[in-house]
């Protein structure tokens, strides 16, 4: 058996046209123009160049983008006026401070520092303890676009074993609380879990976030499971430098039913999920009906 490929990528340019539409709609029925600010301190290459994609996409789909690009010396009080002054400003819908910051600023302080209602990442604790607790929150950007991978492939989520390998704020644990929502029985596993092979093997859905290189293979998945490899690593293979996840794509997808590959798969829906909050943040800040399918 070899495993369907998910392509995220033609998964993301469907979820990016779906907001375009709507954010036409919005336009001409109410005269309301989305806005997302980004922020960036310092000048971490990978980092600039995620935020000048999510600049460029934001525009595509008719929104209308703020970006910041501060020096990596800028003082965190600095950082936290600028976060209040997009606060207060009612162009802007969404707000995203680009991680990691330079090591003098408090990540945390500065994450809560941003309206709620604004806080597309999902970062803000109470963000955290709305999605725990089951009430309408902004869901994180790329476990949104696992699920929104998963329930298109596979209807309905209700009863499965999912396992989340990696525990992060960003991926692991949002996207466990998400699974648990869509009624599956939920494991988190992580780097220093015992038996993490046999855990794997009794998985009917695998979520890898555990910035490993290609720690899962192929025998250590349930035939006809479903994988979801959001892990990115720059490796160098035969004297190539190459991009690879978490997952054994080759041998994996031997067993697995279905499993995205990387790139072009989880990668593209992260940006994708990020104009889809922006759209429901904006929504709601105006008491207009959500954008159904959009949301978790
Ligand atoms: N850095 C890596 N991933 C993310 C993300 O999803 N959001 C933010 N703000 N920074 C990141």
């Amino acid at each position: 058996m070899v495993a369907t490929k998910i392509d995220g990528k033609a998964f993301a340019e469907t979820v990016r046209r779906d907001v375009a539409s709507r954010v036409a709609s919005l336009q001409a029925d109410h005269g309301i123009t989305p806005g997302l600010a980004v922020v960036l301190v310092g000048e971490d290459p990978a980092s600039e160049v995620y935020v000048r994609n999510k600049g460029k996409q934001t525009r595509e789909c008719g929104m209308a983008s703020f970006e910041y690009k501060l020096a990596d010396t800028t003082p965190e009080v600095e950082l936290l006026a600028l976060i209040d002054t997009l606060n207060a400003d009612p162009a802007v819908h969404g707000i995203l401070v680009q991680l990691p910051l330079p090591g003098h600023i408090n990540s945390d302080k500065v994450l809560n520092a941003i309206d709620p209602a604004k806080d597309v990442d999902g970062f803000h604790i109470s963000n955290v303890g709305l999605l725990g607790t089951g009430q309408k929150a902004m869901v994180p950007c790329t476990p949104l676009g696992c699920l929104m991978l998963l329930r298109s492939h596979h209807g309905k989520l209700d009863g499965l074993n999912a396992v989340v390998v990696g525990r992060s704020n960003i991926v692991g644990k949002p996207m466990a609380q998400l699974l648990l929502r869509d009624n599956c029985t939920v494991t988190i596993a992580h780097s220093r879990s015992r038996e993490l092979e046999s855990i794997v093997r009794a998985a009917d859905i695998v979520v890898a976030a555990v910035g490993r290189p290609e720690i899962i293979t192929g025998a250590w998945i349930k035939p006809g499971a479903t994988v979801i490899d959001v892990g990115i690593n720059r490796i160098e293979s035969d004297g190539r430098k190459k991009l690879v996840g978490d997952v054994h794509y080759e041998s994996a997808a031997e067993v697995a039913d279905a499993i995205t590959p990387v790139p072009g798969g989880v990668g593209p829906m992260t940006i994708a999920c990020l104009l889809a909050n922006t759209l429901t943040a904006c929504c709601r800040s105006h008491n207009l009906p959500e954008p159904a399918g959009l949301t978790a």
